[in-house]
């Protein structure tokens, strides 16, 4: 336990911890949400108390990320999964043809999701060092007539980051941001489509953000479900049908938190220190190891190791007895995983990193 009003430090990949203060305010508006007499949970979504939300939510999402007028802003469901089906779906437009860097298993299942759809190339892949890497990617790598290139920007299991923006020319770029967004500025204009999940720095679990440019909308094929069409969602609203109204209650909240707080560029500068503390660390210590590539490792998904499998067994249960949670690295490569999201304090990291000193010195051989 912690001074964290005796929570403990959540280090999961997401869900994740949430601003304590967001989630006390919501708290206390769990039952009557500003005297309006009802929970935000109870109320219809056509109510005027929840256009309000869901619009004050859009705005200020537009406002901490400077989204230009012409990019829709959509609430949805299905998760960044839906959106490795809907991405394909909507925009393979004309050539039919769409390429992937795969950096992961995110995206890798993107690109498997998209070929049911159309002719998917992956232009570039780090699988043969386990995804330790970002490739560097060239214009030239990429085929003119494709109707879009899609990355996955943060590697949430393999803990890395797109240290660059690809060139791709007139061809939209589309971006998995579920596990960095609002931890750095980025040029929205760079991109055709941004899309991510909220569970990890948004929102808890049930809605999925996507920042599409208006020119890609309005392609999808005619047999395409409602739902899939992006044309239906940006001409409704994201009110369709019954949007996950608490989750983007608590996502607006969250965003006026990130706003009052001086936007990106200050939780950045956190974000920044937090992983700049915990690299340095691991890569000073005698036992820990981190298998990124330097210049492609990631500030919200921290991925160490000692070498030794039962000794990782033995760090994340001790961790986790010391009030340190959910530090196993994802099923598929074990290890230790620190998600370390804009909502983790720098006394999470310190912690941490005390007691990884400790854990060294017990466990010198
Ligand atoms: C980068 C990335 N993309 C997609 C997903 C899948 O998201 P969801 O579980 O919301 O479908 C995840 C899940 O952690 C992820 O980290």
């Amino acid at each position: 336990m912690n001074k964290n009003n005796g929570r403990v430090y959540n280090f999961s990949a997401g869900p994740s911890m949430l601003p304590l203060e967001v989630m006390e305010n919501v708290a206390e508006q769990l039952t009557n949400y500003m005297g309006c007499g009802q929970s935000v949970m109870e109320m219809s979504h056509r109510s005027k108390e929840f256009e309000a939300i869901i619009e004050d939510a859009e705005k200020n999402l537009r406002n901490l990320m400077d989204i230009p007028e012409n990019y829709k802003v959509l609430f949805l469901q299905g998760g960044g999964t839906l959106q490795f089906s809907m991405v394909p779906i909507n925009l393979l437009k004309k050539s039919k043809k769409a390429d992937y860097i795969v950096t992961g298993t995110w995206a890798k299942k993107a690109a498997a999701e998209a070929k049911k759809f159309g002719d998917i190339k992956i232009v570039a892949s780090s699988e043969d060092t386990t995804f330790s890497y970002i490739p560097k990617v060239k214009k030239e790598d990429f085929r003119a007539d494709a109707d879009y290139i899609h990355i996955t920007f943060n590697n949430t299991i393999y803990g890395t980051h797109f240290g660059y923006i690809p060139e791709t020319g007139d061809i939209p770029l589309v971006a998995d941001m579920s596990s960095c967004i609002l931890s750095e500025k980025i040029d929205v204009t760079k991109f055709g489509l941004i899309y991510a999940g909220a569970q990890k720095n948004i929102a808890p679990a049930g809605v999925t953000i996507v920042i599409i440019r208006e020119d890609l909308i309005g392609f999808a094929p005619a047999e395409t479900p409602t739902y899939l069409d992006y044309k239906v969602h940006a001409e409704n609203g994201s009110m369709y049908n019954t949007p996950p109204c608490f989750t983007i209650y608590v996502a607006g909240e969250v965003f006026k938190h990130i706003l009052k707080n001086g936007g990106i560029d200050p939780l950045n500068k956190l974000d920044v220190e937090k992983a700049g503390r915990l690299y340095k660390f691991i890569d000073e210590s005698k036992l820990y190891n981190c298998p990124v590539q330097e210049d492609s490792r990631s500030l919200m998904n921290v991925v160490f190791i000692t070498g030794d499998a039962d000794l990782d067994k033995k760090f994340i249960a001790e961790a986790k007895a010391a009030g340190l949670v959910n530090l196993g690295g994802h099923r598929s490569i074990g290890g230790m995983r620190a998600s370390i999201y804009n909502a983790m304090p720098m006394e999470g990291v310190d912690a941490l990193i005390a007691f990884m000193k400790k854990f060294e010195e017990e466990n010198a051989k």
